[in-house]
């Protein structure tokens, strides 16, 4: 596979022109950051079981009628996607209470939420990423309004897939972030698609026996274990076995 021009590199992931017109490839780090880089490491595996997990996510959400930009997975630490103009925010949905909504709204973390709840971050290093209202993105026109309700109702069938997904492995899906773009047939239509990744990285998850946390406030906290909760995450949805850590190849059959 050839990659083209480095087109972008984010914190953990970098984007550079995909073989072919319209596409791009996605090259998993191993760099874990937190609290927006002030908190920096390089965790060894860490961009490869992201590569997987967000690969199994993608397929399943496809699988289930959503849009996304996920094309097919290149190695163990690239895959390609449709080339898609980013809407500038992060959409958070929230099941259980836990990490900023705790602090902001005064909740205990691990109580659970009336409802999922939507929320919506302005894509801005400088600033944070500031937690921002439907007013907002549209008075300052980040998305139109066709797009905001794409976005809350893509999210929400998101969370329903995923929760259940999760729970038949016995992870409760307490959080999660996701990213859009906007992708121009050459029809002139313009779709709202669900893109960036699903992975640990970017969802809180807690094992449903004993709310161990497997996902990246291991590394915001200081817990260590982070590739071995990963890992575990990648086990569970059967995408690597203890026999073949690399994957599900072909396997040995007994005669
Ligand atoms: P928060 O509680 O820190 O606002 O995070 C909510 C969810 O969003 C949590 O699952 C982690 C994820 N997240 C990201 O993926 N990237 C980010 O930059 C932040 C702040 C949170
Ligand atoms: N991804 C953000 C950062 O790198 C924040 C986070 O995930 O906690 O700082």
């Amino acid at each position: 596979m050839v990659k083209g021009r480095r087109l972008y590199e984010g914190k953990a992931k970098i984007l550079y022109e995909g073989p072919e017109a319209g596409t791009v490839v996605v090259h998993f780090k191993d760099d874990a950051t937190a609290f927006n880089g002030e908190k920096f490491d390089v965790i060894e595996g860490k961009g490869v079981l992201n590569n997987r997990i967000s690969e199994f996510m993608f397929t399943r959400l496809r699988e289930m009628g959503l849009n996304t930009s996920f094309i097919k997975r290149l190695n163990m630490r690239e895959q390609l996607h449709k080339q898609v103009e980013i809407i500038p925010l992060e959409v958070i949905v929230r099941n259980i209470a836990a990490g900023s909504i705790c602090k902001r709204l005064g909740l205990k973390e691990g109580e659970r939420l009336p409802r999922a709840i939507v929320e919506f971050c302005y894509k801005k290093d400088e600033l944070g990423d500031p937690l921002v209202a439907e007013e907002h993105i549209n008075a300052f026109g980040w998305a139109e309004p066709r797009e905001l309700d794409d976005m809350i109702h893509m999210a929400l069938r998101t969370n329903d897939i995923l929760s259940g997904l999760f729970a038949g492995i016995g992870i409760r899906l307490v959080d999660f972030k996701l990213e859009f773009g906007r992708e121009y047939s050459p029809d002139g239509m313009v779709r709202t698609v669900l893109t960036d990744e699903i992975s640990p990285d970017s969802c809180r998850l807690w094992d449903m026996k004993t709310d161990e946390k497997l996902d990246k406030d291991r590394f915001r906290r200081d817990l260590g274990g982070l590739v071995d909760a990963y890992a575990e995450v990648a086990r569970r949805l059967g995408i690597i076995n203890d026999s073949n850590p690399g994957g599900t190849g072909p396997k040995l059959v007994k005669g």
